[in-house]
């Protein structure tokens, strides 16, 4: 069916998810301004959202967890991987958007700026290259998209609440009380989050890096707890006190966009070293 292609790729490019949580989040916006915001925002971003939150069941969840997790789509250096990624087509133009190592190169670029350990510059390099899940065929839905607990009650303060209405999920009323299948306050790692770029490149790289780094690649898309304060009565005291870095790293991702393009050429030297200091020449994907 000729619509089910089009719904299934609502946005020009996954980078249109980003950009609409950049002015979601834009400095300075009070918190009741949100919801107008998303209100009027890009249909396409509404339809995104409206298929991200439609599907994103707890089983389709455990099914990638089981399909990704055990890392079986074979061998690539962290160059390969960035460059595969810039791949990745975007119908925007090509002349004002900045390509996916671009976004990487100024994220990581502020966090230098700022004076941060080689492991936190490096962490803002690898942030988004778990969405080579495009590239594997993953929709969109599944790949970018603010990440939320499922398997328990939805959070209303995640964006666009009033879609969960069309998640099965939504109708297993063990799914909807409070704590669901899970404990009060069980830990994050005990939790699962619908399937997107954190949870990949956290799997992917987290026995190279310390384990701030997992927290930032792991939940820099769980807004709703990292931006509203939702989920402590699953988070671990352990989990409140990593969340710092999550913070810390957040105003990277989103608020780095503005800054010159980064002169590839002239930095590629430096990353190489970073990248070779944490981790060997491939890694397994
Ligand atoms: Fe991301
Ligand atoms: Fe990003």
């Amino acid at each position: 069916m000729a619509t089910t292609s089009v719904q299934q790729k609502p946005l020009k490019c996954v980078d249109e998810w980003d950009d609409f949580i950049a002015n979601r989040y834009r400095e300075g916006k009070k918190h009741s301004e949100f919801r107008i915001y998303d209100e009027k925002s890009d249909p396409s971003v509404a339809e995104f959202y409206r298929l991200n939150h439609a599907n994103q069941t707890l089983q389709f969840v455990l099914e990638k967890e089981s399909q990704y997790n055990p890392l079986q789509k074979g061998k690539k250096s962290i160059w390969e991987a960035a460059n595969y990624l810039n791949t990745l087509i975007d119908d925007s133009d090509p002349d004002t958007d900045l390509s996916q190592i671009e976004h990487l190169m100024q994220t990581s670029e502020a966090i230098r700026k700022d004076g941060h350990p080689r492991w936190f510059i490096l962490t803002g390099f690898l942030h988004d290259l778990g969405k080579v899940l495009c590239l594997y065929g993953e929709p969109q839905w599944a790949v970018v998209g603010d990440t939320f607990p499922v398997g328990c009650a939805y959070s209303d303060q995640i964006v666009f609440p009033e879609y969960f209405v069309n998640n099965p999920d939504s109708k297993n009323a063990e799914y909807q009380t409070l704590y669901g299948i899970y404990e009060p306050n069980c830990g994050l790692d005990n939790v699962h989050l619908s399937w997107g770029h954190d949870e990949y490149i956290y799997r992917v790289v987290k026995d190279y890096l310390p384990e701030p780094a997992h927290y930032m690649l792991r939940y820099h898309s769980f807004y709703s707890a990292h931006r509203h304060g939702a989920y402590r009565h699953l988070m671990s005291p352990h989990d409140e006190e990593m969340f710092q870095w999550v913070h810390t790293f957040n105003p990277y991702d989103l608020y780095s966009k503005g800054s010159a393009k980064p002169d590839m050429k002239e930095l590629m030297p430096y990353y190489a070293d970073l990248i070779a200091e944490f981790f060997p020449d491939e890694i397994t994907w």
